[in-house]
This record gives C-alpha cells, structure tokens and sequence, in this order.
C-alpha cells in the first residue's frame, strides 16, 4: 500500500486517490485547509462559540458582491422549533433525511435579495426595471452563494461543521412566508452549523473528486477529456462509499437518480415560486 510522505501528500490521497493528481501545487495554510473540507451531517447540540457568527458573516460580507451591492441578506436560524419547522419544509420524501437540522445548533438561509435595492430605487422614483431581468436573479443568486462559501471557509477553520441544504427550496414559497422574507428576495439554500459529533479531522470522509481533467479545460473545452478523467473517478467513488459502509452505487447511477423528476422533491415548482415572490426572470 502506498503511503504519502508529507500531509500535504495525505491530503490529496484524501482528494484524489489513486487518480492523476494535481502537480504541482503552491501549498499553504488556506490551501490546505480547503483540501480538507468535508460536509458534516452529524453534529452537537452545543451552541456555537461566542462571535463564531458574527465571524462568519464578517467573512461573507468581505467576498466580492456585483457592483457591490450586497443583494445578499443571511437568516441565522437558531430558535428550536423555529429550526425544526424549517427541517421539515426540506425533509422531502425522506422525513428522516434532514435531522441534522434539528439536531445542530444553527441553520443559516442564504438569500437572494433584491429587496434593499428595490425599495432605495422606488423611494428615489427612479425605475426598478432591471430588476426584472433574470441576470438581476443570478446577480444577487451568485452573490449569497460566494459570500456562503467565505462563511463556511470561516466556520471549518474555526473547528465547526457544514452542511449545504439546498432541499429548503423544497418548499420555497412556505419557507419564506416562514421566515417573513419580504418580495423580490428568496432562499437560495441552507447551512447547517455546528460542532461535529465526530471528530473533525476523521480522514475518511473527505469526499474524493474526479481528476483535475474533468472540470479545467485550457483555453477551449475538451468534452472528450472530461469524459476520459471520469472513468478513473468511478474507482475512488467505490473505495470511498464501501469506506463509509454505503451500498454498491455508482456515480454514474448517482448523477442518472438526481436527474429523475422525482429527485425534485417539490423544487420542480421553484420558478413558479420565485416569480410569486415578485422575480420576472424576463
Ligand atoms: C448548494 C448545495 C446544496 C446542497 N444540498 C444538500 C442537501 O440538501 N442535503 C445534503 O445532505 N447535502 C447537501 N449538499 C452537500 C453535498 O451533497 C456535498 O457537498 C457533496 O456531496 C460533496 O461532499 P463534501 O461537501 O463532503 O465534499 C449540498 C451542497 C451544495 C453545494
């Protein structure tokens, strides 16, 4: 068996596996850290640390935001039944599924918001047109997922867990109206915080992804070598799930099931929703 000679060498085993691994690589504390990010679906009922939020959302607020703008809001989710309300609009099909919600101490709602903006614009008598365009809905859509994504990098060097929950647009006109979203601004996912049950650093669950091949493409997009760096990754995604003791399942049949209308779970009526919720996505 091979065994890598530095952690830097450990962390892309982790990552990549017996697959073609990135080389070289400009290593450093932040780098590694990202390496070792991992979603945390099992968690402790204790609160997060003092400032732990407001440290993460420091974070998000120092992403880039179009134009800055900041058509972005978070709702910090820790009232219990509140948070169980909430696990249950996303529970799906699977009642189950999201326990995690109940059980960790907060669920952040990261929204889309336009709402600010709109009413600055309405206030000034001056036209809110654009905000009729679907780019005003990937503009402000993006803009919570990137500064989502520097909460999380926040949170994971603190010691705390994360999960996305993207299945809160399960319900997404229920959950707004659940947690008084005011019009033109909508929950683009959830995240789930906490301190995780197991130990955090637990090197098995680090989910390994496809060779670099699969998503960087120089200069023009080769389909092809994509599709040739996926057949190594089937292998790595076996190892992993017989590591964590899940049935025989490829990543293809992974990809085939999520595209499967039932996979929607009710996000099927999302664009329905979003337009009650007063986006034209013209
Ligand atoms: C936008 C988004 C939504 C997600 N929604 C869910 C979800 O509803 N439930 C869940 O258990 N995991 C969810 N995930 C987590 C992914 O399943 C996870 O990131 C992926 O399997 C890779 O695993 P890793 O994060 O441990 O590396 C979501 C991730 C993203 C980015």
């Amino acid at each position: 068996m091979h065994h890598p000679s530095t952690p830097q060498d450990a962390l892309l085993e982790l990552r990549y596996g017996a697959q073609t691994k990135p080389s070289p690589l400009l290593w450093n504390a932040q780098i590694e850290a990202l390496l070792q990010h991992r979603s945390v679906r099992d968690y402790l009922p204790d609160p997060l640390p003092p400032g732990a939020l407001e440290s993460m959302v420091a974070a998000a607020q120092s992403a880039s935001t179009s134009s800055n703008l900041h058509q972005w809001s978070v709702v910090a989710v820790s009232d219990p039944q509140l948070k169980a309300q909430v696990a249950d609009l996303a529970s799906g099909k699977d009642k189950q599924a999201n326990g995690f919600i109940k059980q960790a101490p907060l669920v952040l709602l990261w929204v889309a918001d336009l709402s600010r903006n709109h009413r600055i614009s309405c206030e000034a008598g001056a036209s809110t047109l654009v905000h009729d365009y679907l780019d005003a809905f990937v503009m402000a859509t993006v803009d919570a997922a990137l500064a989502a994504q520097n909460a999380v990098v926040a949170a994971e060097s603190m010691g705390l867990g994360v999960v996305y929950i993207g299945a809160v647009r399960n319900q997404a006109q229920a959950l707004a109206e659940l947690i008084q979203l005011p019009q033109r601004s909508f929950v683009c996912f959830g995240l789930v915080v906490g301190r995780p049950a197991q130990r955090p650093d637990k090197p098995e669950t680090v989910r390994p992804r496809p060779p670099q091949q699969v998503v960087l493409h120089h200069n023009r997009y080769d389909h092809a070598q994509s599709m040739r760096g996926l057949e190594a990754y089937e292998a790595e995604f076996h190892k992993f799930r017989e590591g964590i003791g899940m049935g025989q399942w490829t990543w293809k049949d992974s990809v085939v099931y999520s595209n499967q209308f039932e996979y929607m779970d009710g996000r099927e009526n999302l664009r329905q929703a979003v337009v009650a919720r007063g986006f034209k996505l013209l």
